[in-house]
């Protein structure tokens, strides 16, 4: 039921050089499943999807540490015999490292994983649009924010989609493919193509706070927070509860400290500033302490759980 263009024919498509800004928890990934599907002799994907992956990072520290996710994440999969030596060499080699914003110029899709702030967001869309070749298509994997106002700040609100991918993306098979009353239907189209190229299920959704998935899940998260607040359930029994009741495969705040403590408190916080009557969307203070203390989940070692 859901739209699915994964299987995918061996033509390309019209985004041979894709750029990705940002390297964190989701642009590392991004990255890697793009480049895998453009070099896969065995995957099911084409295997022309791209001809280069440009890796963009603001400075040289964090692209260094999206390097480090990239091969760490391909290491693991070629020591699981998941991933041949030769086709990791292959994807690794279609990406391309890089500080310097020109490279992403001639990008035919560019896609931003930047941290969820809408302002740095506007303003990194002002510049692309400034630069960038005027075919390219732009595309936010934004968690919560307006993909329209986005989109108006890139002056090119036609060739501007939200690209919304799940952590792991690695792993995890959807892509939400996000419109806005601007977008071209064709450019939306060949997004939603794209997405089944590089071997993932593509689903549509209007622009509207959290899309499908986040406006669901989300407040779920919020609600496990003020379980554990008011001192109803343990951590512990609140995740084991939802894995053995309900049939998740993680409980939420196992999840909440996989997704990141800052970006949850990001996402809530926006909603709450830009919907303040909506009763669904709040911030729970022990979410508000727990970033205050740098206490981010996985990524600082610390959330609800301590992190190897
Ligand atoms: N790269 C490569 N391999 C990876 C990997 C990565 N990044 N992460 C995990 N793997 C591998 C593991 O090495 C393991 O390999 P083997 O089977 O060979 O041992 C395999 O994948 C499975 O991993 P695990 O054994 O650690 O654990 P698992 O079976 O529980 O699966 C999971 C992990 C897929 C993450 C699963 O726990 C899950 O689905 N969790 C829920 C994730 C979820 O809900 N994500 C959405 C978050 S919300 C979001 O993303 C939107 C937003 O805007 C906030
Ligand atoms: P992250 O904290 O892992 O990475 C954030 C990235 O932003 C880093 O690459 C960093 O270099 C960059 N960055 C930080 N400050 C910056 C600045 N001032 N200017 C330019 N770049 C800057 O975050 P993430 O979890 O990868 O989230 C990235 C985006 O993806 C956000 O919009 C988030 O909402 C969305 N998202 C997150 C998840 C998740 O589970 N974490 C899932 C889907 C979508």
């Amino acid at each position: 039921r859901t739209r699915s263009h994964s299987s995918a024919s061996t033509v390309g498509t019209p985004f041979d050089k894709l750029g990705v800004i940002g390297l964190g928890l989701m642009g590392h990934g991004i990255v890697q499943v793009a480049a895998t599907a453009s070099s896969s002799s065995s995957s099911s994907s084409s295997s022309n999807v791209h001809s280069e992956v440009i890796a963009y990072e603001s400075n040289a520290s964090y692209l260094d540490g999206g390097r480090d996710r990239i091969l760490s994440s391909v290491e693991r999969l070629v020591s699981r015999g998941k991933l041949t030596s030769n086709d990791a060499e292959s994807l690794l080699s279609k990406i391309t490292y890089t500080t310097d914003r020109d490279a992403l110029d001639d990008a035919d899709l560019i896609i931003e994983a930047i941290v969820e702030d809408v302002e740095l967001k506007n303003d990194l869309f002002k510049d692309l649009g400034s630069r960038c070749k005027s075919s390219a298509i732009f595309a936010s994997n934004t968690s919560s924010l307006c993909v329209t106002n986005m989109a108006i700040a890139s002056g090119r609100p036609d060739k501007f989609v939200g690209i919304h991918f799940f952590n792991p993306v690695q792993l995890m098979r959807l892509v939400e493919v996000v419109r806005t009353e601007y977008t071209d239907p064709t450019v939306f189209e060949d997004v939603m193509g794209w997405v089944g190229h590089i071997g993932k299920v593509g689903v549509s959704c209007r622009d509207t706070p959290g899309f499908i998935v986040n406006r669901l899940l989300v407040p779920n998260l919020m609600q496990a927070m003020s379980l554990v607040e008011r001192g109803d359930a343990s951590i512990g029994d609140v995740d084991l509860s939802m894995q053995l009741g309900a049939g998740h495969p993680m409980g939420p705040l196992h999840l909440a400290d996989y997704i990141g403590l800052d970006t949850c408190s990001f996402i809530v916080e926006g909603w709450v500033k830009d919907f303040p009557n909506d009763a669904s969307f709040y911030v729970p203070a022990i979410l508000k302490q727990k970033v205050e203390r740098n206490e981010l989940g996985r990524k600082t070692g610390k959330g609800f759980y301590h992190w190897d």
